[in-house]
């Protein structure tokens, strides 16, 4: 083999199983992904090794690391295959159709509005799969560094002039309360008020929470956070169940129908008023399909914006909704 150039001694197939490796970080999770068997996955990789002529994985403890030479060629692979996948989707857009994957990465509030949104645009396509990852802010961050997905969908634009944004939809901010709270009927309730009530906040990483902290810090009111937890979901039952109040998105109210369990508070400073944004890197190509979704999310998403505008009318009603 000595003398022979990389690209003569390994192949794609060798690249593919080297990449879910590294993404997983785990042989067993790459071959339970590529439908391979473990000594498969580690033969591959063994010639792989062999091929680049320094390790590409090191053991420490249970716990599996990529080398420096490992971390290399997974961005080599990763760009590989982007560009295959960019490649495809070109060849495809030329035969007329739009085939391909769609990727995206977005804060965990858009999971009330965004899948509504994927429904019409698959019907439209059929040949497009979507990949969509739901984490809190900062996960949408750490995916984008690692350029993981193709659009991103965040509250708060990174302050960097090297990303491109579009402001899509508005994100309010509220003060929830179970219903009939002592406070529901009572006007621009003061913060320091709010600070004395049991708060339930989300976890640290969070855009909410991080906006949250913003306020009452600027305020330089201490927030008696009783409950942390990492789930709008989750936070939303314990409200109703009567453990304290929160700040949510007004989105996390979308699927309740009326809110017949909460009522927002009139809340000085509030509603906070977030927006959400499609980013992506600036100098990153974006593929056809992410482009096409892009496009449909600026008249779609502006419909939604009407949505937005209904809920809106919520605020500032507390107890108007129908008792259960
Ligand atoms: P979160 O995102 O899921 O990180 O709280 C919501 C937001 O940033 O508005």
């Amino acid at each position: 083999m000595v003398g022979l150039e990389l690209s003569q001694q390994i192949t794609l197939h060798q690249l593919k199983v080297f990449e879910a490796a590294a993404r997983h970080c785990s042989f067993t999770r790459a071959a339970e992904e590529l439908f391979l068997t473990q000594p498969t996955i580690s033969m591959q990789i063994k010639q792989l090794t062999q091929a680049v002529g320094l390790p590409l994985f090191e053991q420490v403890g249970k716990r599996l690391f990529l080398t420096d030479a490992g971390r290399q060629l997974y961005v080599t692979c990763k760009d590989i295959f982007d560009r295959l996948s960019l490649l495809e989707m070109g060849i495809a857009d030329m035969k007329g159709m739009k085939r391909g994957r769609l990727r995206l990465a977005a804060i965990t509030t858009t999971k009330y509005v965004v899948p509504r949104l994927l429904g019409p645009f698959c019907q439209r396509y059929p040949g497009i799969d979507i990949s969509f990852k739901v984490t809190n802010h900062e996960g949408v961050l750490e995916r984008m560094a690692e350029n993981l997905d193709d659009l991103y969908i965040i509250s708060q634009r990174p302050d960097n002039p090297e990303i491109n944004s579009y402001l899509f939809i508005e994100n309010p901010l509220v003060v929830l309360a179970p219903h009939g709270h002592p406070l529901s009927n009572e006007k621009q309730i003061s913060l320091e008020r709010i600070a004395e009530e049991p708060f339930i906040m989300r976890e640290p990483g969070s855009g909410t929470r991080q906006a949250i902290q913003q306020l009452f810090d600027k305020n330089n009111i201490p927030i008696k956070i009783r409950l942390e937890i990492g789930s709008n979901e989750a936070i939303k039952q314990a409200i109703a169940s009567g453990l304290g109040i929160s700040v949510l998105s007004i989105h996390s109210l979308a699927l309740e129908g009326v809110i017949s369990q909460f009522t927002i508070l009139d809340v000085v400073d509030f509603p906070i008023s977030r927006n959400w944004y499609v980013i992506y890197p600036a100098g990153k190509q974006l593929s056809i399909i992410a482009n096409t979704f892009f496009e449909y999310l600026q008249t779609e998403g502006r419909q939604l914006a009407d949505v937005a505008g209904l809920l809106n009318q919520l605020i500032g009603q507390p107890d108007k909704t129908p008792h259960p």
